[in-house]
């Protein structure tokens, strides 16, 4: 049986109410998909996410001394310590808070401590960046209860810097940025670089967006997403030595690709090629959204999982398999794994009226080749973070 944003605003407020009291505050901040755009934002390109509507939900309260004491309602497990001395928990999900703290006391705010229960209903470990969703629950409702004065940008920045710093990901700023910013039936077209962006309409009529979940669970912290990330670093270093103006692969043009291809190893010039050709494929995809052309953006979210399998090496048999099958579907527009890879759900946009056979198919078909369960979320594009009432 699963949960649902009901159930999870009734057990926050047990949960709080039986382990610290009366809360002051309740906020909600969504998981992601993206639609196109992959393992670019680090690179200073473009991404295209959004916010669904499967969220983690917060609740928050003062304590007068320097403490914070947590509960993850759906792990039952707790977890305290002085804010004076953070420091990383095996546990996991506590670190995601404490890295907000930490990033706060850092820009000198002034805390105090806190009780915290968090529940939600963002699969764990699918790619849907509940990690990101915990950390956006966290300062929204830090700069609340504490009237830190934060806009929703100089949150989004902090939340990628306790990921990095903290729980030590080197991740970009994607998942942070949908998770605060979402708008329900729209995508964010996000430049990386400037950090401008804009919204656009997603709502389409007779197409759902199915997410088919392998269940294998990535271990993104676990070094090859930093890899990939110094490796895209390196291509950038040889062109920047001959190119000044080369920052990122941003400003890189497919000629200049052709002089790195003798200059570095090959693994180095397929992460490159890579993100070169998401970058211009993920414009185009928007000009396709714009005409209303979901066929052709279809066909660019396949070429995607196509380089992200074979030239930036993220993707893993599952993925590959159920990105395949989708590809024999004609009511299937396009599919391709999603987020950092090595396990996780791909994205599919399926025609309405096919989505109950095509997930029947695909598990069935997921069953036979690896003996496992499949998943499968029908996901709606929602609302960014925001304070919640419970009643
Ligand atoms: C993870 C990271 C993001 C992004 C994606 C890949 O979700 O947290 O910053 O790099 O992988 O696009």
């Amino acid at each position: 049986m699963s949960i649902d944003a009901k159930d999870c605003k009734e057990i926050l407020q047990t949960v709080y109410q039986s382990n610290y009291g009366i809360a002051d505050l309740f906020v909600k901040s969504p998981g992601r998909i993206n639609l196109i755009g992959e393992h670019t934002d680090y690179n200073l390109g473009f991404v295209l996410p959004a916010a669904i509507d499967k969220a983690i939900y917060i609740a928050i309260g003062k304590r007068s001394d320097n403490e914070i004491h947590l509960t993850a309602a759906d792990l039952n497990e707790s977890f305290s310590i002085s804010m004076n001395e953070l420091v990383k928990s095996p546990l996991d999900w506590p670190n995601y808070i404490m890295g907000i703290v930490d990033q706060l006391l850092k820009g000198g705010h002034e805390l105090t401590g806190f009780n915290a229960v968090i529940t939600g209903d963002v699969p764990l470990g699918a790619g849907l960046s509940s990690s990101a969703a915990v950390e956006c629950a966290t300062v929204f409702a830090l700069n609340e209860l504490f009237g830190l004065g934060l806009s929703k940008l100089e949150m989004v920045k902090l939340c990628q810097r306790a990921e990095n710093h903290f729980v030590g990901l080197q991740c970009g700023i994607m998942d942070m940025f949908a998770s605060m910013f979402g708008k329900a039936d729209s995508v964010i077209q996000l430049d990386c670089r400037s950090l401008d962006f804009h919204y656009s309409p997603f709502n389409q009529k007779g197409i759902k967006i199915v997410l088919l979940d392998t269940c294998v669970k990535h271990s993104l912290a676990s070094t090859e997403y930093n890899v990939r990330r110094k490796e895209c670093e390196e291509g950038v270093s040889f062109l920047n030595s001959k190119y000044p103006n080369v920052a990122s692969l941003r400003d890189v043009s497919l000629e200049m690709l052709g002089e790195l291809k003798n200059a570095v190893n090959e693994n180095v010039y397929h992460r490159c090629k890579f993100i070169v050709e998401e970058i211009k494929r993920l414009q185009e995809a928007c000009l396709n959204l714009e005409q209303n052309d979901l066929i052709a953006f279809g066909k660019k979210m396949y070429e995607t999982h196509d380089g992200l399998s074979k030239l930036y090496q993220v993707s893993c048999e599952e993925l590959d398999f159920l990105a395949e099958f989708a590809k024999g579907n004609p009511h299937v527009l396009g599919a391709r794994m999603m987020g950092g890879g090595f396990g996780g759900c791909t994205i599919n946009l399926v025609e309405e009226s096919a989505v109950e056979s095509f997930i029947s198919e695909a598990a069935g078909a997921f069953q036979n080749e690896f003996n496992t369960n499949l998943k499968s979320y029908i996901v709606s594009i929602g609302n960014g973070t925001s304070v919640i009432s419970i009643d």
